[in-house]
């Protein structure tokens, strides 16, 4: 199977999830534009999601799905998304693709986080993907010290070229490995102390809930 074969399989089994006349979450990425591809293929229209980039809302509404203001949301039934890596129990790095924030929002604020993707992103230690880290633009040099300070062997890159949804820097993290979903929390609430720090794409503190990954021998469930 392709890696757009194998998105699209794991898009396929997350359809089920999505019910008529429920606000649905949608997350940002290759896997997630194959999810949104796949929606006018339900027998009945979504009517409103709530998007986690202006690249997802643009593709939504291309199908003549609303995209909603948050704020004018009181729950979200479903969210799907992916992920760059699935740790131990169900911790994620999210964030390759700069939305990191919207997506730790929209996940928190809904009952179930669907994350959907291909066996590659399965990891047993977490941080080979470098960790992003979204920043206040006046903070990105005193926050990528801060993060030596408590993480000396990594190194934290400036992504250049790149300004998030909401106007900020990205910071990758190089050189983690984490190992249990534990550490992934503590460092989750450690990034997040830091002042500038916007948020970081570890979702460990709210993993998703289910996963399913699309291999060459079918799709696998799995829960934390
Ligand atoms: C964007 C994300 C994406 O979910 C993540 O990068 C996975 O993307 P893809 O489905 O293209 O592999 O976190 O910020």
């Amino acid at each position: 199977m392709t890696p757009s074969e194998l998105k699209l399989a794991a898009a396929k089994a997350a359809l089920a999830f999505v019910k008529p006349g429920a606000v649905l979450g949608v997350g940002s990425g290759s896997t997630v534009n194959a999810f949104i591809s796949l929606l006018p293929t339900l027998p009945f229209k979504v009517t409103t999601a709530i998007a986690a980039s202006r690249a997802s809302e643009e593709l939504l509404n291309a199908q003549g799905i609303a995209v909603a203001d948050l704020n004018a949301i009181d729950r979200i039934g479903v969210y799907v998304d992916g992920a760059d890596e699935i740790g131990p129990g169900l911790a994620l790095i999210k964030g390759g693709g700069a939305a990191l924030t919207r997506e730790k929002i929209i996940a928190q604020a809904s009952d179930q986080f669907v994350c959907i993707a291909d066996v590659s992103k399965i990891v047993s230690a977490m941080g080979k993907f470098p960790l992003p880290v979204e920043v206040i633009p006046m903070a990105r040099t005193h926050v990528a010290s801060a993060i030596m300070a408590l993480h000396s062997h990594t190194l934290s890159k400036w992504r250049e070229g790149i300004i998030t949804d909401n106007g900020n820097h990205l910071i990758d993290i190089h050189g983690l490995a984490i190992s249990s979903a534990a550490d992934a929390a503590a460092l989750e609430t450690a990034l997040n102390q830091i002042p500038g720090v916007v948020s970081n794409g570890l979702f460990a503190l709210r993993t998703a809930d289910i996963a399913y990954i699309a291999a060459a021998d079918g799709i696998r469930t799995l829960n934390p």
